[in-house]
């Protein structure tokens, strides 16, 4: 397993967070550690959803903007040069399962992150509030992908994401 991908002469290490109900996020997460390497990390809810608690609890906290416990608890990217974070779609916005992870996220400030979500076909704000989130602890964005239901097969759009990635700089060298 590659630990990075190299770039200009430096070992660039990419940390994958992703948080998948059905399968689909981790499938396109999978992809992007296949090619750039790192960690993947696949936060899971303390207390699981079932069908019926998914629409309407987990509907309801993602339209407020909520955040679920998960674990792991917390989620460290120091070692990290570049932050890619997967989440699905609820309710037109961030799994209540992906905000926990945000607010999970230690050793953050200055780093880089290129976010995607996987949808029916409505992401709406998603991926903005997400990187809003992302902005508030210090993080700045590279690149931002939605995959709606025919995306999630078309091998280009996934490498547009791994490209992104791979041209995302880190920007922690700055103290
Ligand atoms: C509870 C719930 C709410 C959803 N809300 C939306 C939505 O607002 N817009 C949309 O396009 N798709 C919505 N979807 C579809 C998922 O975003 C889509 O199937 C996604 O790719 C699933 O990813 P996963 O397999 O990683 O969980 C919803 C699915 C679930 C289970």
């Amino acid at each position: 397993m590659p630990q990075g991908f190299y770039d200009e002469g430096k070992t660039m290490s990419v940390k994958t967070i992703f948080y998948s109900y059905s399968g689909i996020t981790r499938g396109i997460a999978e992809k992007i550690q296949e090619a750039c390497g790192g960690d993947l990390v696949e936060v899971k809810t303390v207390k699981p959803y079932s069908k019926i608690s998914a629409y309407s609890m987990g509907c309801y906290r993602a339209m407020k903007g909520e955040c679920d416990s998960i674990e792991p608890a917390s989620i460290d990217v120091s070692a990290s040069d570049i932050i890619v974070i997967g989440t699905p779609v609820w309710a037109f916005r961030a799994t209540p399962a992906i905000n926990g992870a945000v607010e999970a996220l230690t050793g953050c400030g200055g780093k880089t992150a290129v976010l995607f979500a996987t949808c029916g076909g409505m992401a709406k704000d998603t991926l903005p509030l997400l990187a809003e989130a992302l902005a508030a602890k210090d993080v700045r964005i590279a690149g931002e992908y939605v995959f709606d239901k025919n995306d999630v097969q078309d091998r280009d759009k996934t490498d547009a994401l791994i490209a992104a990635v791979k041209s995302a700089e880190g920007s922690d060298e700055e103290p």
